[in-house]
C-alpha cells in the first residue's frame, strides 16, 4: 500500500539526496510519475493540493494513487509511494485526508502568528501520528508570484525558531523559505541575467540547529527554458518566466533537504507539448494523441529530475 515518509526521509537525509514530490491532478500526470519513478527506481511522493481535490474529486485522486501503487507492483517494482496532502490549510482538511487514507499531510500554518502555527501544527501531528501518518509543517513565508520584487518580499525562515517549532509540534519534516516561490515567475530578472542564489546561509544555519532533521523545499521548479520557448513559439505568452537552477537544486538535495516540490515544470511540459502537437497536427482531435505527447514528455522530465537533479534515482 501507500508508504508514509518517515523511512524515505531518513534514507534521503543520510544518503545526501532528495525525494521528489510531484503534484498531480489527472491520470496522465500520475501515469507519467509512476512510469518514470519505476524506470529510475526512485522513491516518490505524489501530492494533492486543495485545488486538485476540488478539480478532480478527492476520492477519485485517492483511488488513483492506490492504483498507482498497484501499477508499480505490476511493473515488478517495489518503490515506496506516499500520498501527501499539499498545503493543508485547516485541521479539518488534514483530518479528512488522514481518515480517508492519505499517508502524509502538510499543515501550512506559515501565515499565522508563530504561537498559532505551533498550536495548529501540534494538533494535526497528534491526530496524524495516531494513524501512522507523517506531517510536514512550515516556518517562513514563500514569496507570492504577485510581488513586485519577490525575493525581497519573502519572509525567510528564522533559524532561531526552528528548534523550538520542531520540539513543540513534533512534526516529521519542516518546509522552509530560503528564496524559492511558487509558480513560473519566481524571480524578476533582465534577459541574460542570472536569478539570485537561494539563501544557503539560512539553510545551513537551520541545519546546525536541527542536525539531520528532514527539510522540505517548496517552489522548486526550474521553469525549464525549453518549455517556455515552445509555449511562446506556439501561441503562448510567458515572457519572463524563470525558476530555480538545477545547480541550486542539486546543492540543496545534497543537504538535509530531503523533499523537493515540483508542480510548475510538469504544467509547462504538458502545455508546451499540447500546444506543439496541436499546431503541428491541426486536424487531430483525439485527446490521446496530444495528451499522449504530453505524457511522454512528462516521463522524460521526471526521469531527468530523479537522475540528474535530486539524486533519488536508484535509491528504491
Ligand atoms: O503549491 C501549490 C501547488 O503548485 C499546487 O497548486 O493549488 O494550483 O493546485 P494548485
Ligand atoms: P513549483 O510551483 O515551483 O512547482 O512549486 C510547487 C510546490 O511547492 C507545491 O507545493
Ligand atoms: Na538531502
Ligand atoms: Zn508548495
Amino acid at each position: 500500500g501507500l508508504a508514509n515518509t518517515r523511512e524515505m526521509f531518513q534514507k534521503a537525509v543520510s544518503g545526501g539526496y532528495a525525494i521528489p514530490a510531484y503534484n498531480f491532478n489527472n491520470l496522465e500526470q500520475l501515469q507519467a510519475i509512476v512510469a518514470a519513478c519505476v524506470e529510475t527506481a526512485s522513491p516518490v511522493i505524489v501530492q494533492v493540493s486543495k485545488g486538485a481535490r476540488n478539480y478532480a474529486n478527492e476520492t477519485m485522486l485517492r483511488y488513483m494513487a492506490m492504483g498507482a501503487v498497484k501499477m508499480a507492483r505490476e511493473m515488478g517494482s517495489q518503490i515506496p509511494i506516499a500520498l501527501h496532502l499539499d498545503h493543508g490549510d485547516s485541521f479539518e482538511l488534514c483530518q479528512a485526508c488522514i481518515e480517508s487514507g492519505f499517508s502524509s499531510v502538510m499543515i501550512d500554518g506559515s501565515h499565522l502568528p508563530y504561537d498559532d502555527n505551533v498550536a495548529l501544527t501540534r494538533k494535526v501531528v497528534e491526530y496524524a501520528h495516531e494513524h501512522d501518518v507523517t506531517v510536514e509543517g512550515e516556518l517562513g513565508v514563500l514569496a507570492g508570484i504577485e510581488d513586485e520584487v519577490q525575493a525581497e518580499h519573502s519572509t525567510y525562515t528564522k533559524p532561531e525558531e526552528v528548534e523550538d517549532f520542531v520540539a513543540k509540534t513534533g512534526v516529521d519534516s519542516l518546509a522552509i523559505s530560503i528564496g524559492t516561490s511558487h509558480g513560473a515567475f519566481k524571480f524578476k530578472v533582465k534577459p541574460g541575467e542570472e536569478p539570485p542564489p537561494l539563501r544557503f546561509d539560512i539553510l545551513y544555519e537551520i541545519e546546525k540547529r536541527i542536525p539531520g532533521f528532514p527539510i522540505v523545499l517548496h517552489g522548486s521548479s526550474s521553469v525549464v527554458p525549453e518549455y517556455v520557448e515552445l509555449i511562446n513559439q506556439y501561441g503562448g505568452k510567458m515572457e519572463g518566466a524563470v525558476g530555480v537552477s538545477e545547480e541550486q537544486l542539486r546543492k540543496a538535495a545534497a543537504s538535509s533537504v530531503c523533499k523537493i516540490n515540483i508542480d510548475s515544470d510538469g504544467r509547462l511540459a504538458v502545455t508546451a507539448k499540447v500546444r506543439e502537437y496541436l499546431a503541428q497536427n491541426p486536424a487531430e482531435f483525439d485527446p490521446r494523441k496530444y495528451l499522449g505527447a504530453a505524457r511522454s514528455e512528462l516521463v522524460r522530465l521526471i526521469k531527468h529530475k530523479n537522475k540528474e537533479v535530486l539524486g533519488s534515482a536508484g535509491q528504491a
